[in-house]
């Protein structure tokens, strides 16, 4: 990661998020710093966001914790990355094995993961759609 143009704007919220994830969750298998897992998505994890996660995480009647809304995700976001994983990938409750995104990754559901725990992005077009 080169370009730091707009970093300390950007990502200040996420790096407040993330200090304290650290210290609730310990995070100790982290390969880069911690602001680098929420990062906004990028063109195709937005669309498989759009996809999947948003119709249940931007509906509230789903039970799941809204995207954006970091304080339902706080405790969830407390459990280890691979405990989250595992739900995510198994399923857990109301959240569908995969969050029905057949292709998915393990990466990309961290990553989608962690871009529904964090504040709105201040960027308009990865904002959810209404
Ligand atoms: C069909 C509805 C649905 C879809 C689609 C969905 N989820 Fe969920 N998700 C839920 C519900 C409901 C919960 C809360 C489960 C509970 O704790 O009762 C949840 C919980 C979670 C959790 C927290 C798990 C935990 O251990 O607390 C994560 C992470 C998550 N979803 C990620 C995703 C991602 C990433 C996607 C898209 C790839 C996605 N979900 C798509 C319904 C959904």
């Amino acid at each position: 990661m080169s370009g730091r143009t707009g970093f300390s704007v950007r990502f200040l919220p996420v790096l407040a998020l993330a200090g304290t994830l650290t210290l609730l969750g310990g995070c100790g298998d982290n390969a880069g710093p911690p602001a680098a897992k929420a990062a906004p998505l990028d063109a195709r994890l937005t669309e498989i966001y759009s996809r999947t996660c948003v119709g249940c995480h931007t509906t509230p009647d789903s039970g799941a914790p809204q995207s954006h809304n970091v304080a339902a995700w706080a405790p969830r976001m407390a459990q280890s990355d691979e405990l989250l994983l595992a739900h995510m990938a198994d399923g857990f409750a109301g959240m569908p094995p995969l969050g029905q995104c057949a292709e998915c990754s393990a990466e990309d559901l961290i990553a989608l993961m962690h871009f529904m725990a964090a504040p709105a992005p201040a960027d308009p077009s990865t904002k959810d759609a209404e």
